[in-house]
Order: structure tokens, then sequence, then C-alpha cells
């Protein structure tokens, strides 16, 4: 049960900036008892399989490098333990779909935030957590829905980067609708000239404009971050018009002019993407799993051990 206000500096100029800039605020979930050591084990150890990805990415390259683990017989502060000395990543999803008392406070959270933004009608919302290891990355990539990031342990630098092209080229935000596939923006370094950067350390949450492009580097220290994610009426419209542009231009061969999200246009577009989304056309990545090929274990170097027969 949350009795303080979650937000500590929270202003009217906050409610007139939220969405509409990089916003980087101060909360107190880091002191919460659901992040402390325990909870965070204890949270480890209830995750059904279905609800988490363990991730070793084997050098700072492309995503092919990346392979899945599993949690095997080990407990959750061992497998902070491991994750703080190996080069692997634990997401986990959707926590109040497991967890009566992070959905509560998921609703704790949006009932603060709808009295500070009046005008804030969120739904679907989801709540997710991030523990990586020292020196983890989050590819550049946009994200479909409205999100914000909040920081729990160690210190990671945020990259937010213009809503445009070239950064957000209309064609790469289509084939993120049509595929699922957050991670297929074209990104070059010098992109890094006009991003703004943001080092969170815990207790600093991040949000931004809806799209817009980021990435993320950890410090050499472990991190742990929440992640919500919602969307609104807004952003509804906004997602349908994303994907009938994107059956237009690749379907049917049209360019789209316009991202309207009122008017005939709108209209014309919802139909046409509700019709389209029945069609097998629109593929979605599956989400089956590749067999987990490591198990973590923090007494092993690299903080895994090789599951048996699963390497070449
Ligand atoms: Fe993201």
């Amino acid at each position: 049960m949350v009795t303080e206000p979650i937000f500590k500096d929270w202003t009217d100029q906050t409610s007139d900036l939220f969405g509409n800039v990089p916003l980087n605020l101060r909360h107190r979930l880091h002191e919460h008892p659901l992040f402390s050591d325990d909870g965070l084990a204890g949270l480890i150890e209830t995750c059904p399989r279905d609800n988490y990805n363990l991730v070793q990415w084997g050098t700072q390259g492309p995503r092919s490098d990346w392979r899945e683990g599993e949690i095997i017989d080990l407990s959750g502060g061992d497998v902070l333990d491991a994750i703080r000395q190996g080069r692997m990543w634990i997401n986990i999803r959707n926590l109040p779909q497991f967890s009566t008392p992070h959905a509560r406070l998921l609703d704790d959270i949006f009932s603060e935030l709808e009295a500070r933004l009046p005008a804030l009608q969120s739904f679907n919302r989801t709540m997710g957590l991030l523990i990586s290891s020292p020196k983890s990355r989050t590819l550049y990539h946009a994200d479909l829905p409205g999100q914000s990031l909040w920081q729990l342990r160690g210190v990671k630098r945020v990259y937010l980067y213009p809503k445009a092209a070239p950064f957000l080229k209309e064609e790469e935000l289509e084939k993120i609708a049509l595929t699922g596939v957050e991670v297929s923006l074209g990104y070059e370094s010098w992109f890094d000239g006009h991003a703004q950067a943001f080092d969170i350390k815990p207790g600093d949450m991040m949000t931004w404009p809806h799209n817009m492009p980021h990435r993320v580097d950890n410090h050499d220290v472990l991190n742990v971050s929440m992640t919500l994610e919602w969307f609104t009426p807004d952003i509804r419209r906004t997602h349908m018009v994303t994907m009938a542009n994107a059956i237009l231009r690749h379907k049917l061969g049209f360019a789209p002019k316009s991202r309207d999200i009122h008017g005939a246009s709108f209209w014309a577009k919802a139909v046409l993407q509700k019709a389209f989304r029945k069609t097998s056309w629109i593929r979605r990545e599956s989400r089956a799993r590749k067999p987990a090929t490591f198990r973590p274990d923090p007494h092993q170097p690299d903080g895994i051990i090789e599951l048996a027969g699963t390497r070449a």
C-alpha cells in the first residue's frame, strides 16, 4: 500500500509537459518493499516460465548474438548475483498477471497519474521489470504504446532522439506495427549528436513523447528498471493509422499522405486496417522462444552454465 505520493517533485509544469517533451522525474518506488532484495528475489521465484525471457548477449553486437537461457533450481537471490557478474538480462513481462501486489501498485501509480493528468484516459496498462548485467544495452528502437522507465537499482544512460526522419521514418514505424519487432529502426552513430542523454539513478523516472526513438546503455553496474506501458484513445488511433498506412504502402502500393487521427481519412483507415488485421498477411513475430542453451549460476565466471547437449 502506497501512502505517500509516488512522485516527489511533480509540479503544475510537469502536468503541462507530460507526454510532450522528455521528462526526468523523482519517484520513491526504489524504496518500496516490492523492489527490495527479498522482493526482487521472490518475484523471480514466482514468475511463470511464459512471463520471462533470459538472454545472454555474447558481444555488444547484433541481436543475432543473443541466446536464451532458463532458470533451473536457483534462488532468486542467486539469479540476481549471476546477472550481476554476467552478460545477461531478464525481462519479466506483465507482472500484474501473476502478482496481485504489483497489480495493486500499477493501479496506485495510474490513480496518481490520472489525478495529476485529468485528460489521461489509459487502458491496456502493463508493468514489466528488466534486470540487466553491468554494461548491458538496449538497442535503438521505438515503442508503440505510451511508455515510462522507472530506475530502481544501478545507473543507466538513456538516449532520446528526435521523432522525425531520419531518426524515425514513417516506413520504419509501419514496419514495427506490422511485425511487432521494435528493433527495426536504422541507427547511425552520428545520430547521437542530435540525442538528449540522461544518466538515471534509483529514484528517477523518465517518460517521453509517444514513439520517440531511444536506446539505453547501462553503466558498469547491475541495473533494475521497471517499465510501464499504456494506451490512450489517441495512441490507439495513431496505431490504427500506422497500421493502415503500412497496408497502403506495402500491400496496395500507395504512399500514404496523412497521419491524421480524426476526420474522414481516419475512419476510412480504421475500416481498412480492421479488415486486413484478420488476414494472414499481417505476420506477427512468433512469440515462441528459442530453446534454452544455458542456465544462470553465480558460482561460474560468466554467471552461467551451458546446458548439456544444446551447444554445437
Ligand atoms: Fe523502449
